[in-house]
């Protein structure tokens, strides 16, 4: 009688340990599906999916270059829209060279000029008869260098409101009726890690408060039209080694653009938000840091980008 009452334990300790186990549970099953998704699992068959054709803004550079490159590879059609002829036929003649036989458009829209909405109804027409199966919302603005709210100037911050947000919406607003016809398609709308996966990102507030709406406005319509055929996903990368960036060289926490297109076109379709190169969801981590702390390491990250870019800025005035 002794010993079994030393071995009874309280009902409260036997629910705090059920509940550790579910806890467990729960985590080691998302990691199981976050490396599944990661490594394994194989990358939706587009055109037969979806539709024949893709259009790709911001396709003239980076990473909209590169995903524009992969989904040729995958045997889609390209529209690919950008804002300078030249730039435009040279990334399309290096898609031909890469692969031979894919069919590829181009249309000259500069999503900063005024007449936006003009200029993508055109886009609207030029493609109406086209099977536009997948939609890359790529192009973006965002700050040469981080800086202070005050230090922003208003036309860098006009083009990253009317790039980030006008822009992506009138674009999808403009491809998204045929595919709602068609009863098909995937729109992928590239946002940004800072915005979506770190605490705050400061001295870029107002390119991640535009990612942001990227992202809101691409989970709501993953809701709105999930049952319509159509895949809507925001994805949000940490660095990728572009213009954008000021990344010369890759490395592993900043893959060249078509490391990162190799992996972001094998989640096209799959989760409504995502981060597919997959060091970049190490960047998670920083969550694990108490607010005040992970605020002071971000911040510090970001003066010392802006000293950087001030001391270039200084440099070539001094030229
Ligand atoms: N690189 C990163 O670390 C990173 C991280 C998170 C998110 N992102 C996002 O990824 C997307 C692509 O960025 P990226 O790094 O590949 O940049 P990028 O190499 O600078 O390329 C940007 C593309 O957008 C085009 N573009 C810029 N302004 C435009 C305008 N007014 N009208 C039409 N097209 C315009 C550029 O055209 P031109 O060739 O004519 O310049 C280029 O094709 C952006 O939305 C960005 O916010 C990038």
């Amino acid at each position: 009688m002794a010993v079994a009452c030393a071995h009874a334990q309280p009902a409260w300790a036997l629910a705090l340990a059920a509940l550790g186990l579910l806890v467990s549970a729960r985590a080691a099953a998302r990691l199981a599906l976050w490396l599944y998704a990661a490594f394994l699992r194989p990358a939706r068959p587009l055109r037969r999916r979806y539709g024949a054709w893709a259009v790709v803004t911001g396709a003239t550079d980076g990473i909209g270059r590169a995903l524009a490159s992969r989904l040729a590879g995958a045997g889609l059609g390209l529209v690919l829209v950008g804002r300078s002829p030249d730039r435009l036929a040279a990334a399309s003649a290096d898609i031909r060279a890469r692969h031979p036989g894919a069919q590829v458009r181009t249309f000259v829209l500069d999503l900063a000029a005024d007449g936006l909405a003009a200029r993508v109804g055109a886009l609207g027409e030029y493609i109406r008869d086209l099977d536009v199966g997948v939609l890359v919302n790529n192009a973006g603005a965002c700050y040469p260098y981080a800086r202070y709210f005050h230090e922003l100037d208003e036309a860098l911050a006009r083009d990253m409101v009317r790039i980030n947000v006008e822009a992506t919406t009138r674009v999808t607003h403009a491809v998204l009726p045929g595919m709602v016809e068609r009863g098909r398609g995937a729109i992928v709308n590239i946002g940004s890690g800072g915005a979506s996966n770190m605490p705050s990102c400061p001295l870029h507030t107002v390119y991640a408060a535009t990612k942001a709406f990227v992202d809101q406005f691409s989970r709501a319509l993953y809701v709105e039209y999930k049952s319509k055929g159509i895949d809507v996903q925001c994805q949000v990368p940490m660095y990728v080694a572009t213009k954008m960036a000021s990344i010369r060289n890759p490395s592993f926490f900043a893959p060249s653009p078509e490391a990162y297109s190799r992996a972001a076109v094998r989640y096209i379709g799959y989760e409504p938000r995502c981060t597919p190169y997959w060091p970049h969801a190490l960047w998670k981590l920083v969550w694990l840091l108490p607010g005040p702390v992970a605020d002071r390491v971000i911040l510090s990250m970001a003066l010392d980008g802006r000293a950087k870019g001030r001391a270039k800025d200084a440099r070539k005035k001094a030229q």
